[in-house]
């Protein structure tokens, strides 16, 4: 990314919230350098500075949003870096950690050095990755751990949309990933992909049985189709435990499984006592599944079709609690970009770049379920911290990354005004209250009152 024009700010007069810093009140913030210099209050401008009332509105660390699907290379007409990363600062996000199902993979630093030349080129935002744990995501042989963490996008490891199905495989990932202090991003779903390696005898498919037997022969007891998520969390944070790894699940869906990892984050001889330290467990939550459940229907009245599935309401219930009670670590798009065709043809997958903070401040802000400052812990300063980024704070001398949000603001989803490329999105029509009107991203303002610098698309 350049940064060209690095011309001093002052946001004046904004409610700053930092829960780094504590910061919880009205006052200026001065950005030089692309970094910020001072925040106090009344701040008098000085020659050359650029002046930005934020008087009404609220200044929150730059949004990180950890678990976002961005198809270069081989899939730009899904998804681009330049599309992905539009979306990105029109949703107030001013990082994004991509995973590695990309085609080809992520599986190797030559692939990331490609995806770093894309970045400088193109990204408007701060773009990270994540490397994949095994090589062209096959389950089979690790990828050099060693090599990936020397590279400067990778910040942890994940097999995106499979575990790892086999035990000694997996705690030998753990074993490397503690040893190399990279966490591990889990997807801990039952995909066809993982039945595959383990029922190789039956018929393919995610039928009933090929299910059952996933989890038999893992131990898990009998499970229906995509209900092994449990299961392999648990088998997972043992492993950790025993390796000492960091893991942060990623999207959580089941009540079961915020149960064990309650358990987990409880018992006091493990790597939940240090909850963003080494050999920690983290998790985190996908808007559609705090707030969509199977019985949730898109446009022609279809359901929608995601990995994990939509669950049941009561799901729904124990996730909203788990963000309340605390034991839910990130909130997480897994905005995976789809074409209408791939959708009609059952692609899993929805965006959610451009929907997040609305949502979040529609349904857990406004209703008072949590507070502006938890949500900015949740989608900024936790991220930040699970996955080693210098942002996520807007303590003086950190980047200036920012974002400005008006609460009261109110509109409507409406895909066809998405700088993404896809439309895939579950929240179409939703009338949201709080929106990003702002975003800066290490002191250059990239989009504004929802026009992207370069761009000039509005959004109304
Ligand atoms: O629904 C999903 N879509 N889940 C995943 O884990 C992968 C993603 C994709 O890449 O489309």
């Amino acid at each position: 990314m350049t940064l060209l024009n690095l011309q001093p700010l002052l946001l004046k007069s904004g409610h700053v919230i930092d829960p780094a810093t504590g910061l919880d009140s009205v006052t200026d913030i001065l950005v030089k350098k692309g970094r910020i210099s001072l925040i106090a209050p009344d701040i008098t401008p000085e020659e050359g500075e650029e002046v930005i009332d934020a008087g009404g509105k609220y200044v929150v660390p730059g949004l990180i949003d950890c678990h976002v699907h961005l198809r270069d290379f081989g899939e730009c007409q899904r998804e681009t870096i330049a599309s992905g990363t539009r979306a990105a600062v029109m949703g107030g996000f001013t990082t994004v950690i991509c995973e590695p199902n990309t085609k080809p993979p992520l599986d190797s630093p030559e692939r990331l050095e490609a995806l770093r030349e894309k970045v400088e080129r193109e990204a408007l935002c701060r773009v990270y990755a994540k490397a994949a744990m095994t090589r062209g995501r096959e389950g089979e042989a690790l990828t050099d751990f060693k090599a990936l963490k020397g590279h400067p996008l990778v910040v942890a490891l994940s097999e995106d949309g499979n575990p790892i199905v086999e035990e000694q495989l997996m705690r030998e990932a753990c074993r490397q990933a503690a040893n190399h202090q990279l966490p591990l991003s889990l997807h801990c779903e039952d995909s066809g992909f993982s039945l595959s390696k383990i029922c190789r005898d039956r018929p393919s498919g995610l039928s009933s049985d090929r299910s059952k037997d996933l989890s038999l022969r893992l131990g898990f007891g009998p499970r229906e189709p995509f209900h092994n998520e449990p299961g392999f969390i648990a088998r997972d944070l043992r492993l950790a435990q025993e390796t000492e790894a960091s893991v942060h699940i990623s999207h959580v869906s089941l009540a079961e499984s915020i149960q064990i990892i309650e358990e987990a984050k409880k018992d006091g001889k493990g790597p939940a006592l240090h909850p963003c330290g080494a050999g920690r467990i983290t998790c985190e939550v996908t808007p559609h599944h705090l707030f969509l459940d199977e019985a949730s229907r898109g446009p022609h009245g279809l359901p929608f079709t995601v990995n994990p599935p939509l669950r049941k309401k009561e799901d729904c219930t124990v996730l909203q609690k788990a963000i309340k009670g605390g034991t839910i670590d990130a909130i997480a798009s897994d905005h995976a970009p789809h074409r209408e065709e791939d959708k009609r043809a059952g692609a899993p997958g929805l965006i959610g770049l451009e929907t997040t903070l609305g949502v979040v401040l529609t349904r857990l802000v406004h209703p008072g379920i949590i507070s502006l400052k938890e949500a900015v812990r949740l989608m900024s300063n936790n991220p930040a911290r699970i996955f080693g980024l210098g942002g996520g704070s807007l303590a003086v001398g950190s980047p200036a990354d920012i974002t400005v949000i008006d609460m009261e603001r109110e509109w409507i989803v409406e895909g066809k005004r998405f700088q993404s490329l896809a439309r895939n999105c579950p929240f179409e029509g939703w009338r949201l209250k709080g929106q990003a009107v702002l975003t800066m991203v290490g002191g250059r303002v990239v989009m504004r009152e929802g026009v992207i610098k370069g761009f000039k698309r509005l959004r109304v």
